[in-house]
């Protein structure tokens, strides 16, 4: 194969599409099946045959286009026009919308994107600010090319940096990846090329090369959108890889719950075999490579390394001591090199630009870009990818748009359950590795989720440690035993029965478990708790000492009332009482029964004339 042979393929499908006039892309990620995007597809297909429309628009399946709260998103053209919730109450209504645009140019107001203040509406996706701030590189695909058709990622470029990469020495190719600066996206932020050497270099064979699409940070899902929306790109990054490491086989880790992703990559592995990307003697190079993919059970601890390894090896998912470094001694105890998904496929562009161009990009010691799922109390929820160095605020008010709600800011959570909240003060620090881990988070995997007025930051310290409790692989005592006692000491804290010493007795658990634990997941479990200490003490001082929760979350501590004065008699918040314990007839003063309150807080959400109050 030769870049003549990919322009021909390129060719051939260009052709088969040139006659058709417009272009519609239909995100089929798995946020946008769930809301109804197949059977939008499938009516426009219909509707589409049924004017006589079929030789002259292509109705295309992508990927995630990061929306995903607005989905089904439908895109016409080269991101002309972005319709958001499309079929979301109407699929017959919608579809005639969408026949009325390519028919005769007609615009369907009510399905374009509106702004924060909801009266601004946005036609290109170009210009609506959460796209706009983007630097897509690793996305850039994503939402464009359908990824079950191998042509489509070829149209695109794709696979030409395979072709560049046989052409260069091995060592060259790792000597790229170094300078490049680009650092594994999956965590801990280690150099790639560094990396690569240390397993080309290792004593053994064979080499393997393993992808790491494992994704198990509560509210991250941005692996799983790349793996659905461009598994190509991934592909292509683990052939390069392998090629410069000199290994023969791979494997792609995907956990089991993200069903889309295994069929498209699978689809994607068998298409690159066809072309003969994938197998024996690629591209006459006398160099052979396959992938297979393994499916994880989910657990969280088999995202690390040495677990995914021995998860791969057909035993239980536990991690194993790192006297000896997996590129030396990983999978069946051979040279094995472990990247993130989003790391592998940051690799191809890296090859047709070059090292100094990506290099180009971010900060000083944070090279490129970075994929997050903004999640939580943020206007505009979805997948961003922006330039290492972006700060906090540009990302969380400008791409994100703001709170929910008008509801001020108070802190954002990054790195999943290794990582730590970061308040206000530091909404202006530009995001990379390095000043994330100062601040005490981490990069993690992508994970960020804001967090408003109305989070209580220990009943967030709370909730990561039951998850870290549940998820602990049980294997070595301070993490198994120590992280349940600093769980039933933050559990106690948001149940009013806090004392005195809980504070001192939590920052020492929080040391020996850091210190004495085996893998990475006991390493960093006291981050989100030694964060919320350092940041937010105050707050645990009041659930401890005056037995109240400032933020109104903690239901132990708590009780809602309806202030007489402020009281319309809307009666909204009795509608929306789970419980039915809100009395009052309309226009008059409304009270809540406090016998059987559950507090859920849902009349203190609701309620349009703060008439209510926590106490
Ligand atoms: C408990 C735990 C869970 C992890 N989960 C993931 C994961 O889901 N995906 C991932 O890429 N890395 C995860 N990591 C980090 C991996 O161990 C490893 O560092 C990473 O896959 C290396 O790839 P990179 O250099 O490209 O970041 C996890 C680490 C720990 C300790
Ligand atoms: S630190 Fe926790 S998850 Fe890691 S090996 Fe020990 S018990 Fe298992
Ligand atoms: S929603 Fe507010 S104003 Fe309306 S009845 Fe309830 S407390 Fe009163
Ligand atoms: S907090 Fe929930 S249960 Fe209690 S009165 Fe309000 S809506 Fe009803
Ligand atoms: S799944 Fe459709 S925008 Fe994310």
């Amino acid at each position: 194969m030769s870049v003549v042979e990919l322009d021909r393929i390129a060719s051939e499908y260009n052709n088969k599409i040139e006659g058709f006039q417009k272009i519609i892309h239909i995100c089929t990620g798995t946020g946008c099946v769930s809301s109804g995007a197949l059977k939008v597809f499938n009516r426009l297909r219909d509707a589409i045959d049924s004017e006589g429309l079929t030789e002259k628009v292509l109705v295309k399946k992508t990927g995630c286009h990061g929306l995903c709260e607005r989905g089904p998103i439908v895109v016409f053209g080269n991101d002309e026009i972005l319709y958001q919730t499309v079929g979301k109450r109407n699929v017959e209504d919608d579809v005639k919308l969408l026949i009325a645009t390519i028919k005769d140019d007609q615009i369907a107001e009510k399905l374009l994107y509106r702004g924060d203040d909801k009266t601004k509406r946005y036609v290109s996706t170009h210009d609506i600010p959460f796209y706009s701030g983007q630097t897509r590189l690793v996305l850039a695909l994503n939402g464009i090319i359908d990824p079950e058709i191998i042509e489509d990622y070829i149209v695109h470029g794709g696979y030409r940096a395979l072709v560049k990469a046989l052409s260069m020495h091995r060592d060259e190719i790792i000597e790229w990846i170094d300078k490049s600066g680009l650092r594994g996206k999956g965590g801990g932020g280690f150099p790639t090329g560094v990396k690569w050497r240390s397993c080309k270099t290792a004593e053994g064979s064979p080499r393997y090369v393993l992808a790491n699409g494992d994704e198990g940070d509560p509210g991250a899902f941005m692996d799983r959108s790349l793996m659905e929306g461009n598994p190509h790109a991934i592909l292509e990054g683990m052939i390069i890889g392998a090629y410069a490491i000199g290994s023969n086989q791979g494997y792609i880790y995907v956990r089991d719950e993200y069903p889309l992703a295994v069929e498209r990559l699978s689809k994607a592995i068998g298409q690159a075999r066809e072309y003969g990307f994938l197998g024996n003697d690629i591209f006459h190079s006398g160099f052979d490579f396959d992938i297979e993919i393994f499916r994880g059970g989910g657990a969280f601890v088999c995202g690390e390394s040495t677990a995914l390894m021995t998860s791969i090896e057909g035993q239980a998912g536990e991690p194993r001591a790192k006297y000896i470094h997996t590129v030396e001694k990983g999978l069946r105890e051979k040279p094995t090199n472990l990247n993130n998904v989003e790391t592998w496929a940051s690799v191809p562009e890296i090859i047709n630009k070059g090292w100094e161009w990506f290099s180009s990009i971010g900060t000083e010691l944070s090279k490129g870009t970075k994929v997050f799922s903004l999640v939580g109390k943020v206007n505009n929820t979805g997948l961003v990818e922006v330039p290492m160095g972006m700060t906090l605020k540009e990302i969380i008010f400008g791409l994100g748009g703001g709170i929910q709600g008008g509801k001020k800011f108070k802190a954002v959570q990054t790195g999943g359950p290794s990582g730590g909240c970061i308040p206000e003060e530091y909404l202006e620090m530009p995001v990379d590795f390095d000043s994330l881990t100062k601040l005490g988070s981490m990069m993690g995997s992508g994970g960020m989720i804001v967090m408003d007025e109305r989070s209580c930051m220990v009943d967030v310290a709370r909730y990561f440690l039951k998850f870290l409790v549940e998820e602990s692989c049980g294997k070595c005592t301070p993490c198994r035993e120590g992280v349940r006692r600093m769980y039933e000491i933050v559990d106690r804290i948001c149940s009013g029965n806090g004392g005195e010493g809980d504070i001192e007795h939590l920052e020492e658990l929080a040391r020996a478990i850091g210190l004495g634990s085996l893998c990475g997941l006991g390493q960093s479990a006291p981050n989100p708790v030694l964060s919320t200490l350092k940041f937010f003490k105050e707050e645990y001082r009041i659930h401890i000492e005056e037995k109240k929760c400032p933020a109104g979350v903690c239901k132990s501590l708590i009780t809602l009332h309806i202030n007489p004065e402020k009281c319309t008699g809307c009666m909204r918040c009795a509608s929306e009482c789970p419980v039915g314990c809100i009395t009052g007839e309309k226009k008059q003063v409304h009270t809540i029964d406090q016998t059987t309150c559950i507090k859920c807080g849902n009349c203190y959400d609701v309620c349009h004339f703060d008439a209510v109050t926590i106490e």
